[in-house]
């Protein structure tokens, strides 16, 4: 198991190319279940969830070839309608092959997901949505059985805007028989992209991008190409890292309109922004002023970045107070920032931080890939050198960060794990 080995205090500076986005790529994938043919895919990020996927699609009898960035994906030959506990267990997304599966073809099997590092992710919204589109689900044996001759329209709304099950319920409502209303839909970025996706391959969808979505069935899609949006969550975490060492940094192919919250926040802990359309200069001031977050659905403030906000946090002048909407526990990164030095104190899912002069080097322990990557964040700063272990998390979604941090200025190196 591979570690990186940091040592604080060096100012990021220069600029920063973002990768495609791992969320979008993992839902439109599966996406292409729902229609035989040929597909070309671009600004694929390579990462080892992407390679988890296409191990999982492989398997069912599609075929995938990946150059660089592109993916070329044909799904002629699709000849299993199952997702096994061996993939399903790797990674959660496994679970978006359960709407193309049984819009297409009428059956699937697909592991029930386990927990991840931070808890319990219930997939019942995915369930129940299927169902109310005429499946018959049963559940056996830690896996979905679902069957339906043709799905038919149902009204359906979700209790919790949850983004896997708007994406799942969405690609199999597109040939279900006549109208599917899906109220209080996901509207991340990564949902918006699939719904545009679907719509290039003929679906009928109105309300894009709105938590109202209007699916009428067709009776078949066709492949079509798409390049995948940026990674905005991978953006995020680079202009947190600048903002902490003080640096000037610009992010290059990234898209500043999915990520206004973060950007207000920032400016409001002190750093400057300037954005365009396809980039973002952040130039941070010296002292990082205390700010509180609480995080939402989008277009709020992301869950995916409260680990890094917690690590800028950590060294801010005062007190701040970060709170996860979403997800109650995740928060397995407060114990080893505090094995840095960091002054935090957890209550249920609120977090005050009390911001301190220095953080000091030290071994800690990568548990899920964005507390993995704010441990990372961490270490920058950190006087005498920090040990980030098991950062296999964190190559399931950032592509050659340490590469990336080291071009920046960080004093940064992987250590393969036979090494130690
Ligand atoms: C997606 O997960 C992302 N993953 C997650 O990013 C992200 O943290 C999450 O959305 C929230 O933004 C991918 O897109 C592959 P949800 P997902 O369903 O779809 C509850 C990363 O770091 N819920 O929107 O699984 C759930 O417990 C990953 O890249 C139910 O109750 O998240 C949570 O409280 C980590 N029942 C809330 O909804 C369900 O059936 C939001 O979850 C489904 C979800």
């Amino acid at each position: 198991m591979d570690k990186f080995i940091i040592r604080g205090g060096t100012k990021l500076t220069g600029s920063v190319s973002i990768s495609g986005s791992k969320n979008a790529a993992l839902a439109l994938m599966p996406a292409t279940l729902l229609a035989s043919g040929k597909y070309k895919f671009e600004n694929v990020p390579d990462l080892r969830d992407i390679t988890t996927m296409c191990r999982l699609l492989e398997s069912m009898g599609v075929e995938i070839e990946k150059t660089g960035h592109t993916l070329y994906i044909n799904t002629f030959r699709v000849n299993k309608f199952e997702a096994p506990y061996e993939h399903v267990k790797k990674m959660r997304a496994s679970i978006y092959v359960l709407g193309p599966l049984i819009a297409r073809y009428g059956y699937a099997k697909v592991s029930l997901p386990g927990g991840c590092a931070w808890g319990p992710r219930p997939v019942n919204l995915h369930i129940e949505g299927i169902k109310k589109l005429g499946a018959k689900i049963e559940i056996d044996q830690g896996y979905i059985f679902a069957r339906a001759k043709r799905l038919r329209a149902a009204k359906i709304a979700f209790d919790v805007s949850s983004v896997g099950a708007t994406g799942n319920v969405m690609m199999a409502a597109v040939l279900a028989k006549g109208t599917t209303i899906i109220d209080n839909a996901s509207i991340e970025p990564e949902i918006t992209a699939l719904t545009e996706f679907l719509i290039k391959m003929g679906a009928h969808i109105n309300g894009v991008g709105t938590r109202r979505l209007e699916i009428e069935g067709v009776d078949a899609l066709h492949p079509v190409n798409e390049k995948m949006i940026p990674d905005r969550i991978e953006a995020g975490t680079f202009l947190v890292a600048a903002a902490l060492t003080s640096g000037n940094v610009k992010l290059e192919n990234c898209d500043p309109n999915h990520l206004t919250a973060v950007l207000s926040k920032l400016e409001e802990a002190g750093a400057s922004i300037t954005i365009s359309d396809d980039w973002i200069n952040i130039k941070a001031s010296k002292n990082i002023k205390p700010v509180d977050v609480t995080t939402s659905v989008y277009p709020g403030f992301p869950t995916d970045m409260q680990a890094q906000w917690m690590s800028l946090m950590s060294t801010a002048k005062g007190s701040s107070v970060i709170t996860d909407s979403i997800y109650y526990d995740r928060f397995k990164h407060v114990p080893e920032l505090i094995r840095l030095g960091a002054d935090i104190e957890l209550n249920k899912n609120i977090a005050v931080i009390k911001g301190v002069k220095k953080l000091r080097g030290a071994k800690v322990m990568s548990t899920d890939l964005r507390a993995s990557a704010s441990l990372v964040l961490a270490g920058l700063i950190t006087e005498g050198s920090t040990e980030v272990l098991r950062v296999y998390h964190l190559d399931r979604g950032y592509e050659h960060l340490e590469k990336k941090l080291h071009s920046l200025g960080a004093k940064i190196r992987r250590v393969s794990g036979k090494e130690y």
